[in-house]
């Protein structure tokens, strides 16, 4: 089967080259995937494989291999792009302006299109069936995924398991890098406004001071980090905006901040909202102000299931060679894969795409890929989801 899967996406390496071009030219931003949505759902219907719409525009495919209902395993992909400018010269550039596939779904798209077409043409030579996730909105609250759950993604036949696959510019194009247990943060988006009388800067005294009062909460909510959790507990708070006043001589009456908070720990995380309120109002109001609190709840943290990594890491390894495989640091970035690793055995893992000329990371305008690695990625989706032990 291993060797079939590999002439098989050699043979189609061209065709998905061509279709990771159609969409990385033809980007849609999170949750208005319809031009994607259609065009997946094209190719589906020519290759003869079964599928519904959910979320939108997203569209879960159904392959039934011998045995169907024996082991079910879901591969996902995600199809949005970011509202960034490209700056390739390539022939395939994006034709929408400010848009951009910059952070490679467009490939996850075609990786899985790819292995959507071998799994269906193999159909009657592996055991289980394979459910083909591809879902909107990664980059954007509350995250597609949580959505196509909420609408029965993970039902009806359930999944035992799900595998997703990130491409990863900084790894040797053709490497595939895997780590189990926690491997992503969660991320929730903190809003802070800080309310005084405000007055002339000359008389301190008489409003409250709304600047120093930012101030205060921007260097105490670094203590949360650093004296309320756990040294071991990987947490990091960032405060990324502060807006308010626009001369010399006035107090402002308002001031905005704006900042993320990335932990991997859901009992924390949540501790750590509650502590950013408390102490947001309580400065507020030692200094004579006010000040409100919204967090916007993102994804949570990304969780590989120990046992389904390590087989997917030696099966891995058995498909490209163990020199292809590595292991994957943490990171305090988010991916709304997370909500599907809550539920049900996951493995997310990254595919390298990278070369020492192609390297712009990902949310990059000069964001690229080595073309190479589709056919590997292709391959690796579709042996994970038929793999024997
Ligand atoms: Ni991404």
């Amino acid at each position: 089967m291993k060797s079939l899967i590999q002439q098989l996406a050699a043979k189609y390496q061209d065709d998905c080259v061509a279709i990771r071009h159609h969409l990385h030219a033809h980007p849609e931003l999170s949750f208005e995937e319809h031009e994607t949505s259609r065009f997946i759902q094209e190719k589906l219907k020519e290759w003869g494989i079964s599928f519904q719409v959910m979320a939108g525009t997203g569209v879960v495919g159904w392959i039934e291999g011998t045995d169907p209902l024996s082991r079910i395993t879901a591969l996902r992909a995600d199809m949005d792009a970011l509202p960034i400018q490209e700056e390739n010269d390539v022939e395939y550039r994006s034709l929408k302006p400010g848009v951009m596939h910059a952070c490679g779904h467009d490939v996850h798209t075609t990786c899985l299109l790819g292995a959507a077409r071998i799994l269906q043409e193999t159909r009657d030579q592996w055991r289980g069936s394979v459910k083909l996730i591809f879902q909107p909105g990664e980059e954007k609250n509350p995250g597609g995924a949580s959505i196509m759950i909420r609408e029965g993604v993970l039902d009806n036949p359930a999944p035992q398991r799900i595998f997703g696959m990130h491409v990863h510019p900084l790894l040797p194009s053709g490497t595939f890098s895997f780590r189990g247990g926690k491997v992503m943060a969660s991320a929730d988006e903190i809003y802070i406004t800080v309310k005084v009388k405000g007055g002339h800067a000359a008389a301190p005294h008489l409003s409250a001071d709304s600047i120093l009062i930012a101030s205060q909460i921007v260097l105490s909510l670094q203590q949360i980090v650093s004296r309320n959790n756990n040294p071991l507990n990987p947490t990091v708070l960032s405060i990324t905006s502060i807006q308010g006043g626009n001369t010399t001589n006035v107090i402002p009456s308002e001031v905005k901040m704006m900042g993320t908070l990335r932990a991997m720990d859901e009992t924390w995380r949540f501790k750590a909202h509650q502590l950013i309120k408390d102490q947001v109002e309580t400065i507020a109001a030692a200094l004579g102000g006010k000040a409100e609190v919204h967090i916007d709840i993102g994804y949570p943290f990304v969780l590989n299931n120990e046992d389904l990594t390590e087989w997917a890491k030696r099966k891995a390894a058995a498909l490209m060679g163990e020199e292809k495989v590595e292991e994957t640091e943490l990171r305090m970035g988010a991916e709304d894969f997370a909500f599907y690793s809550h539920r049900i055995p996951a493995c997310f893992f990254r595919l390298g795409v990278g070369t020492e000329s192609i390297n712009s990371n990902v949310h990059t305008p000069t964001f690229n890929i080595d073309e190479q690695a589709i056919q590997h990625g292709v391959a690796m989706m579709a042996w994970l989801a038929i793999a024997e032990d």
